[in-house]
């Protein structure tokens, strides 16, 4: 069974970007979005960089045609050593999903957020 340990308050998260917190000796970056509060490790798969501190973004999608657009706005974390892009909901890396960085359970308490670790 799951932890519920205190992250931090709700007005200390933005919008457009992570709050960094360390729980349990984790570094952990806690993202609001428009479903509610996220948190994911902040340490990149990839090389180990902090990946919550990347800009929160969307992405190029391709369409059937030649074209992409620019979809998924404000769901993203982009890694800023290497620019992988990382759903923040799932913890997966968008071109190869089993590749991730672990997600936590978040959940609200009047105006304190706990992660379940
Ligand atoms: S360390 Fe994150 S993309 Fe390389």
């Amino acid at each position: 069974m799951a932890n519920k340990l205190f992250a931090c308050k709700t007005d200390e998260v933005p919008t457009d970007a992570a709050k960094i917190v360390t729980v349990s000796n984790m570094p952990i970056g806690v993202f609001k979005l428009d479903d509610g509060y996220h948190a994911l490790l902040n340490i990149c798969p990839h090389k180990g960089a902090a990946l919550c501190e990347g800009p929160v973004c969307g992405t190029t999608r391709e369409t059937d045609s030649t074209e992409f657009v620019y979809d998924r706005a404000g769901e993203i974390v982009r890694c800023a050593w290497h620019g992988w892009e990382f759903d923040i909901r799932s913890g997966e890396f968008l071109v190869d999903s089993s590749i991730k960085t672990r997600r936590f359970d978040v959940s609200q308490e009047g105006d304190e957020l706990y992660v379940h670790i």
